[in-house]
């Protein structure tokens, strides 16, 4: 299944078969919430219908919500799973199904829509969390070898919404490793974490303290680039077909073929991440500049500048990988073709200026 089958097939399923509201994306650019700059999770621009403030227009949502998360910026390209910008598949419940639902939905989407084979199927639970535990167990018929008690399995982004949670991992094989590294929670690419399952409970303070919310909530993320990958059966997200066109498009530029040297590789994989963050921020609003929103795209564009000129690409470049990047997503993102031609002029001028 290609990215944008996945994608489809993971919001349709929620909205045809379990009565799900598709929203689309919200923007990168967080509305009414100054405890966030950039939005990093799907759960996050649906904050206010967690916490009961705003009212939803259904207890049940499903999105595949555009994300930036640059703490790891270091590793992008070095991993095979490090990302700036991704796409999060969701399924939200405001006061409505809870832990029950949400384990047999995800469950029956992973084995019966995109089929994967459940005995490579393991999760992870909350150490106190007896409830899941059965679920998984006697609800789905997991046996105890395939669920693992893990004590940092709470899920929290700053302020707001947060609960324990329920990771599910898809078992790539001894090929991938056996070290102690590779087991769930580690570093490791054998046990690849697909989905988590968060049971929102709690709302954290600007103090740092959880207030119980008075309903509870279900908020999930399933990585469209792992599902992506675990289904093309690729090493490395970069090798699914959300990254590889553009990878081909700046080796042709530079005359290096992908595959031929470690760094050059890294060099790629940077280009090919930062180009779809880059192009997706500008179509968003976020314009370069020395501070805030601004400074993460100028970081992140002048970053894929230099990576370009490392792999001997000395012209401008970007404009060629937008374009790219937009006729990869412009089925899920129709606006970026509209946006096209503003998203060049800005980067072009950035990088010129670089
Ligand atoms: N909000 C759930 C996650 O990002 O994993």
């Amino acid at each position: 299944m290609k990215g944008n089958d996945i994608r489809e097939a993971y919001l349709s399923f929620f909205e045809t078969k379990k009565e799900h509201l598709r929203l689309k994306s919200f923007p990168l650019i967080p509305k009414d919430d100054p405890s966030l700059l950039l939005i990093g999770a799907g759960m996050a621009p649906l904050k206010p219908y967690f916490t009961g403030k705003v009212e939803p227009p259904c207890h049940r949502v499903t999105t595949s919500q555009k994300c930036i998360r640059t703490g790891d910026i270091e590793n992008v390209g070095r991993t095979a799973r490090h990302h700036t910008f991704f796409e999060m598949l969701g399924n939200f419940s405001f006061g409505d199904y809870f832990k029950k639902e949400a384990i047999a939905w995800a469950w029956e989407f992973l084995t019966e829509v995109i089929k994967l084979e459940s005995s490579r199927l393991y999760v992870t639970i909350y150490p106190d969390d007896r409830e899941s535990h059965d679920y998984w167990h006697d609800m789905i018929g997991l046996p105890e070898s395939h669920i693992y008690p893990l004590s940092d399995n709470f899920w929290e982004i700053g302020e707001g919404p947060c609960g324990p949670d329920s990771e599910i991992f898809y078992d790539q094989g001894e090929e991938f490793g056996t070290d102690p590294e590779n087991q769930m929670g580690g570093d490791g690419d054998r046990f690849l974490e697909i989905w988590n399952l968060v049971f929102s409970q709690f709302d954290r303070q600007k103090d740092g303290s959880y207030r119980p919310l008075d309903k509870k909530n279900i908020d999930t993320g399933a990585g469209l680039e792992r599902l992506s990958a675990v289904l093309q059966k690729k090493k490395n997200n970069f090798e699914t077909d959300l990254f590889f066109p553009i990878i081909q498009e700046a080796a042709g530029l530079a005359g290096v073929p992908y595959g031929r040297s470690a760094e050059s590789d890294v060099a790629l994989k940077v280009i090919s991440d930062h180009t779809r963050a880059i192009t997706n921020m500008i179509a968003d609003g976020i314009l370069p500049s020395n501070e805030g929103r601004g400074y993460v795209l100028r970081r992140v564009l002048r970053r894929a500048v230099r990576y370009g000129k490392l792999i001997g690409i000395d012209d401008a470049f970007l404009g060629r990988m937008i374009d790219v990047v937009v006729k990869m997503m412009k089925l899920a993102y129709p606006e970026l073709m509209e946006k096209q031609a503003f998203i060049k002029k800005v980067a072009g001028v950035e990088e010129k200026r670089f």
